[in-house]
């Protein structure tokens, strides 16, 4: 008997697994990896009970979106009968000249940031091959990787004073002949730590020429420190660095689901040939062309971040609990074992309608995640803590 798909079964058995097309099979069966795969559980949004509710679990934007982006939606929202321009050439071109960089070499993801890591994932992973990341990274890395029947490598991170770190040499030490890319989140969430500019250079000197590094810069924008590069110097300079940007964060668009990358030229010509022919809706095109146009919001953002997140570190701290250094928006908060650990905190606060992110999925089960809010969102969340402490 002669399978539709021989050649695809030969390749599977040709790297040493076993066919999918099994003569025992009685369902429809997924490729290899995919059932291995925890479903990506998104932040709680609700606080059943609680008479007003700080949604403060997902990273979303404390400003919400620039009045400018949203103005562009509606007017685009007139001609929603017609097809948009599969090529998103007014948004690459906008983000193309914000940040100085070449359109052709821009990709667009109508479905945010995320499916653009998976499609990367996607063109470059085999069965067999292998994916790098750190132990705490955000979790479609793996979930890309599984759904590819490659093999995640996973590193963990150097616990330092100020938080828990992305360990380069680790993550080179990791290297081996079936290495084919390298995901890093910088900064990381949940940890809110970076790595530097140095840092980054070196972890991308002692890859080979043929890996790929992917730089997760989801929170870049909300990086005031120094030495800290997006990863575009790199991703400019480099065949091999690839860098991914969201709508979702800084611009406070998670809903309008809009995500870019910038790519080498040549893994540009690949994505575009598996991407979908519309990847975004004139909505997003019109909406987020005006958004990274208005950089004084972003500015702004950027400014209520710094203010509030330094807060909420002193202010946590004081009531005798670790939270790790961030230049992200938000902070990791840790808690003792015991009878104020993690969970009963989270159970607490929610009660008050404080919600934050329990992180047991990136590996830290006594953490929670709590974004950077409105001045009286955060002002909420350290009542509450404060009152779980002393209770
Ligand atoms: C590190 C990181 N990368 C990417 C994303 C994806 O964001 P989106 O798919 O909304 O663009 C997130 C969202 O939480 C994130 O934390």
């Amino acid at each position: 008997m002669r399978f539709a798909h021989e050649g695809e079964a030969g390749l599977y058995f040709a790297i040493g697994r076993v066919s999918r097309y099994d003569a025992s099979m009685t369902e429809p069966t997924p490729k290899p990896g995919i059932l291995d795969i925890e479903l990506y559980v998104g932040g709680r949004s609700s606080a059943p009970g609680a008479a007003k509710v700080y949604k403060l679990s997902s990273n979303e934007s404390a400003l919400g979106p620039s009045p400018a982006a949203m103005a562009a939606l509606a007017a685009a929202a007139q001609d929603l009968q017609l097809y948009p321009d599969g090529s998103s050439r007014l948004l690459r071109e906008a983000i193309g000249k914000v940040h100085d960089l070449d359109p052709a070499r821009i990709m667009v993801g109508g479905e945010g940031s995320g499916p653009l890591l998976t499609m990367i994932a996607n063109a470059y992973l085999m069965p067999g091959d292998e994916a790098i990341f750190s132990r705490h990274a955000f979790l479609i890395y793996e979930i890309a990787t599984r759904a590819n029947a490659a093999r995640p490598v996973i590193v963990a991170e150097k616990v330092t004073n100020s938080g828990i770190r992305i360990d380069v040499d680790a993550m080179l030490a990791s290297v081996t002949a079936k290495t084919r890319i390298v995901y890093i989140a910088n900064p990381n969430n949940p940890t809110g730590s970076y790595l530097t500019r140095d840092e980054m250079k070196k972890l991308h000197a002692g890859l080979p020429a043929h890996v790929l590094l992917v730089i997760d810069a989801a929170y870049g924008e909300f990086v005031d420190a120094a030495d800290y590069d997006t990863g575009l110097e790199l991703a400019r300079a480099h065949d091999n660095v690839a860098m991914t940007r969201t709508f979702s964060k800084i611009h406070g668009l998670a809903a309008l689901r809009l995500g870019w990358a910038y790519v080498p030229q040549a893994v540009a010509d690949v994505l575009n040939r598996i991407r979908g022919p519309f990847p975004t809706s004139p909505l997003q095109q019109q909406a987020g062309a005006a958004a990274i146009a208005d950089q004084a919001h972003v500015a702004r953002a950027a400014a209520h971040n710094a203010k509030w997140r330094k807060w909420l570190t002193q202010e946590i701290r004081a009531l005798g609990l670790k939270v790790d250094d961030s230049v992200a928006n938000f902070v990791l908060i840790h808690f003792p074992s015991g009878p104020k650990d993690a969970k009963a905190a989270d159970a607490f606060l929610i009660a008050r309608g404080v919600i934050l992110r329990g992180v047991g999925a990136y590996g830290l089960p006594d953490c929670l995640r709590l974004t950077v809010g409105t001045e009286e969102a955060n002002r909420a969340a350290v009542a509450a803590l404060k009152d779980f402490i002393a209770q």
